[in-house]
């Protein structure tokens, strides 16, 4: 037997790069595939952000750079944080900068979690945020967060799923893949759940610039709630900057100094250069319209969804239409296949990449996720093909 962490034996590969492999590599072979399986915006990084970034490499920002982030940069993450979110964090110590949200999550779970922990995460969720908490060998308890609730745990589940050991519970609002986030009174709700278990709440917000009803709710935001709230943020998605590996942590300062270690004893620092330009992505208000144009272009495309689902009326791909990310959950349990099954025969047949709802959690079987992060054209062309395979199935 080879001698290897037997931990990580129990961690699958991302389904959402092995499909994208799978389509990348039928691409090379000439296929013509709509890829809808990535959560990648398909707009380019503005032109101002690439300068700066390219003004600080040639200004000689390239050596090693402070643990947390420079303070300029922290600074601009608290002026963010005050003007977007309504939250006040000290840029001196209540900030950390990180390699993107997976690096924010990843120091946080390791600043809290002691092996053994329960770790209360709904069902479906992003895959990463119970693979880390298996990495770092707590127990994910899963809470089902039902489509017929709209994707939204009940506070009884949440009441069901606590443990003795429970410490931390894990949120995700706007939700991949459900794209669902909650009422002022729902995350009320969970800060006194938390407050009277003792819980620390981590708080995904990675997706907080796309959405498309009300202003998504900061989980910080409440009374108490800062003390035990981890708030987890990124460029990525915000300011179509997925490829330069940008975000950043804001909690209480007994977090950041342990995710301090943590990130200093991993990465060091994020690159000078790449720090200059995300304070510039943060404050610029020419950056913040093309943020906002970005989630215009997501509206138009959930929209235009919206409108051929009515066309069709299908019986087979039913859909809770998402108040924010850009991400399409179908309903797709009428076909009475797995959503394994039904992603590689949807894109054998109708040759569009999507990835299975089981990748998010059991309650993610019989759903697939199709992105809109594509253009206009591939996003409707796909979710038609779509609908017209699972009408002859
Ligand atoms: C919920 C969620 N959190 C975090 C991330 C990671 O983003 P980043 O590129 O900032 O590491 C993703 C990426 O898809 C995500 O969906």
């Amino acid at each position: 037997m080879i001698n290897l962490n037997h931990q990580l034996d129990l961690i699958r590969q991302s389904p959402t790069v092995a499909m994208a492999d799978r389509v990348n590599s039928l691409k090379a072979q000439g296929e013509k595939i709509i890829g809808l399986q990535t959560g990648d915006p398909d707009f380019p990084t503005h032109p101002g952000i690439q300068n700066v970034a390219m003004k600080a490499l040639r200004g000689g920002w390239t050596h090693y750079g402070p643990s947390r982030g420079f303070l300029d940069v922290r600074q601009a993450v608290a002026a963010k944080l005050d003007r977007d979110n309504g939250v006040t964090y000290d840029p001196e110590s209540e900030i950390l900068m990180t390699h993107g949200g997976i690096h924010a999550y990843y120091i946080a779970m390791q600043s809290l979690i002691n092996p053994g922990d329960d770790v209360l995460i709904p069902d479906p969720s992003y895959a990463t945020h119970v693979n880390m908490a298996i990495m770092l060998r707590a127990n994910a308890i899963r809470v089902p967060s039902l489509p017929e609730n709209g994707f939204l745990p009940s506070i009884d589940a949440w009441e069901r799923a606590l443990t003795p050991n429970t410490r931390v519970m894990v949120i995700n609002y706007p939700s991949n893949p459900t794209g669902v986030y909650p009422s002022y009174d729902y995350l009320k709700m969970l800060q006194d759940f938390a407050s009277a278990n003792h819980l620390w709440v981590v708080s995904d917000e990675v997706y907080e610039n796309l959405y498309y009803e009300h202003h998504p709710i900061c989980a910080s935001k409440f009374f108490g709630a800062k003390d035990r709230t981890i708030l987890i943020h990124s460029l990525s998605k915000t300011y179509a900057m997925t490829g330069w590996r940008v975000g950043y942590l804001a909690a209480t300062v007994s977090v950041i100094e342990n995710a301090l270690k943590a990130g200093q004893n991993s990465i060091t620092c994020v690159a000078p250069f790449i720090q200059k330009a995300a304070a510039f992505a943060l404050g610029d208000p020419e950056i913040q319209q093309y943020a906002a144009l970005m989630r215009e272009n997501y509206l138009r495309r959930r929209d235009r969804i919206l409108q051929v689902s009515t066309e069709y009326q299908s019986s087979k791909v039913a859909i809770t239409p998402p108040m924010g990310a850009f991400y399409f959950f179908l309903d797709m349990r009428a076909l009475k296949m797995s959503s394994i099954e039904i992603c590689e025969r949807i894109l054998n047949d109708a040759k569009v990449g999507l990835v299975p709802g089981a990748a998010f959690g059991q309650h993610g079987e019989g759903f697939v996720r199709m992105t809109t992060a594509a253009s206009d054209d591939e996003v409707e062309a796909g979710f038609r093909k779509i609908i017209e395979w699972a009408e002859t199935h």
